[in-house]
């Protein structure tokens, strides 16, 4: 029983241990596949008040915990939620996803940002992490996370999520200087806030830098890379021990680039095979993931075999066993709960199918 062990397995992978099955949760745990979570949206209409109301969040982030036991309980929030606190004032639209009334486009927009200040505008950080941290004791490992700057600048620029980042691309290649502008100062608060997740019982940080996939690898050096640096870099001066995962979607023409941004932990998404990706990365890397999620659609033994395949191909050390990005809103809420089953019995499943 994990309960009885000291330090929880997501941490123990996390420092190289080998382990007896890898520690198992799940990208968008919390969320609409869940009958529960489409109970209390149906009370709380609005996205920021999900997120933003502690006993809310609260509940929401413990749905999962309560259903499935996962290895790691992250934080219910966004992305886009530290935008306001900068200047940026956003909305989270149902099915669309975020959305920014006055989109960043000009250097004084960009000259008239604050400076993060997340005790002040992000009140509701504190009583959540730490009401998580509670909850879950030694069992499971509390996770925060935030936008990569890349991804929040494609969000704060575009206005909304986008197909072609058209606008930002626009940015990017005709007036760099702007954008760089806005890339440093989203790190600097990025930075800021992780190291508040962390001061308030986020255990491990996850980044997500979804949309860097969308650039070429050598403006992926340019727009999304040294800006990762800087908000790892800045992390790990006053959190050395905190271990921290990078996420790309699409990133299997970056998989190299991603281990030098100073992220303890890569993602691994479905484009890459995972005996593949510990070629490329080398077996000192944590890696994470990585099944397409759309295998929770197949039958119980398709989704058993995937996962003991996936299991075996990265070993039985430095892997996090996870989707490979988010779970699918139509998912059965059994073939989630039979993913969690799956990945704490591998240790003896393993055994018998070896
Ligand atoms: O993993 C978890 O359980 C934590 C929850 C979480 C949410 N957003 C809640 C949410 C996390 C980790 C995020 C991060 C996030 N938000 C990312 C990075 C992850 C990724 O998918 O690459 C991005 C790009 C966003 C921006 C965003 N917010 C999108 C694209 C959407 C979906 C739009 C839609 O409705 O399909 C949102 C809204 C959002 N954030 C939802 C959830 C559960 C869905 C809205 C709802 O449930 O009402």
């Amino acid at each position: 029983m994990t309960g009885l062990t000291e330090v929880p397995y997501l941490l123990r992978a996390a420092r190289g241990e080998a382990l007896d099955r890898p520690p198992v949760w799940m990208m968008r745990q919390a969320g609409r596949y869940m009958k529960a979570y489409r109970d209390l949206r149906e009370k709380y209409p609005s996205f920021r008040e999900r997120s933003e109301i502690p006993e809310v969040a609260i509940e929401i982030s413990l749905q999962p915990w309560r259903a499935f036991r996962p290895d790691g309980v992250i934080l219910f929030s966004d992305i886009v939620t530290p935008l306001p606190g900068l200047g940026i004032e956003m909305d989270i639209a149902e099915g669309k996803g975020p959305i920014i009334a006055d989109p960043i486009r000009t250097e004084a927009q960009i000259n008239a940002l604050h400076a993060l200040e997340p005790e002040a505008s992000l009140p509701f950080i504190k009583p959540i992490l730490q009401a998580l941290r509670a909850e879950v004791g030694n069992q499971s490992t509390v996770l925060g996370f935030v936008g990569a700057p890349w991804t929040l600048a494609a969000y704060a620029v575009e206005g909304k999520g986008s197909k072609t980042y058209s606008i930002i691309k626009h940015m990017a290649f005709s007036n760099p200087t702007v954008l760089h502008q806005l890339l440093a100062k989203l790190a600097d608060a990025i930075a800021v806030y992780a190291r508040y997740q962390i001061d308030c019982g986020a255990q491990v940080v996850q980044m997500f830098d979804s949309w860097a996939g969308q650039l070429s690898p050598q403006d992926y050096e340019t727009f999304a890379l040294p800006y990762q640096q800087q908000v790892f870099r800045q992390i790990k001066e006053t959190h050395p021990d905190t271990p921290l995962i990078l996420l790309v979607s699409e990133s299997g023409g970056l998989l190299e680039r991603m281990a030098q941004s100073g992220a303890d932990i890569l993602t691994v998404d479905w484009t890459v095979d995972m005996a593949d990706a510990r070629t490329r990365l080398g077996k000192e890397m944590i890696v994470q993931g990585n099944l397409d999620p759309g295998v929770l659609f197949g039958s119980k033994d398709f989704i058993r075999d995937r996962i003991l395949d996936t299991i075996r191909k990265a070993g039985n050390r430095k892997h996090i066993l996870n989707l490979g990005h988010g779970i699918l809103p139509n998912t059965p809420e059994e073939n989630a709960a039979f993913f969690f089953e799956i990945g704490k019995q591998a240790d003896q499943l393993l055994a018998v199918h070896a």
